[in-house]
């Protein structure tokens, strides 16, 4: 137990030398986006089936394609079908950071 908190905790100190923070995306993304976009960025079918939109994967070549700028702001104010997530916006750089690591 206080080995992984140790653990946890050189992670964390180690992310925070690190402009934007992963673990912390990681955290905001399961909390915003892991019910349309899944764990992983596969998107959830019965979501893209509800809203009648193929989605795709996050880790996709054409998404991961986009700038940082660019999937901030489809995070943030939202792209085709979703809804914008003003709420998401102080941790959009980490969850910027967190989709990068989902690259197929
Ligand atoms: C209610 C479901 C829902 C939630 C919650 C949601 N999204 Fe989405 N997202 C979608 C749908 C649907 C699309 C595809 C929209 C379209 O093509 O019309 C999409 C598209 C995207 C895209 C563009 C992908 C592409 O194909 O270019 C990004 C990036 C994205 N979402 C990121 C996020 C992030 C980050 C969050 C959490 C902060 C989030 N989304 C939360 C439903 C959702």
């Amino acid at each position: 137990m206080k080995k992984l908190f140790i653990l946890a905790f050189a992670l964390g100190s180690f992310s925070w030398l690190s402009a934007a923070d992963t673990a912390a995306g990681k955290a905001a993304y399961d909390v915003s986006c892991k019910k349309c976009h899944g764990a992983d960025g596969t998107p959830v079918a019965a979501i893209a089936k509800m809203m009648k939109v193929e989605m795709r994967h996050l880790g996709d070549k054409a998404v991961q394609a986009k700038p940082d700028a660019e999937l901030k702001k489809e995070t943030v104010d939202g792209i085709g079908k979703m809804k914008a997530m003003p709420q998401v916006a102080k941790d959009a750089d980490n969850i910027v950071a967190f989709m990068r690591t989902l690259k197929k």
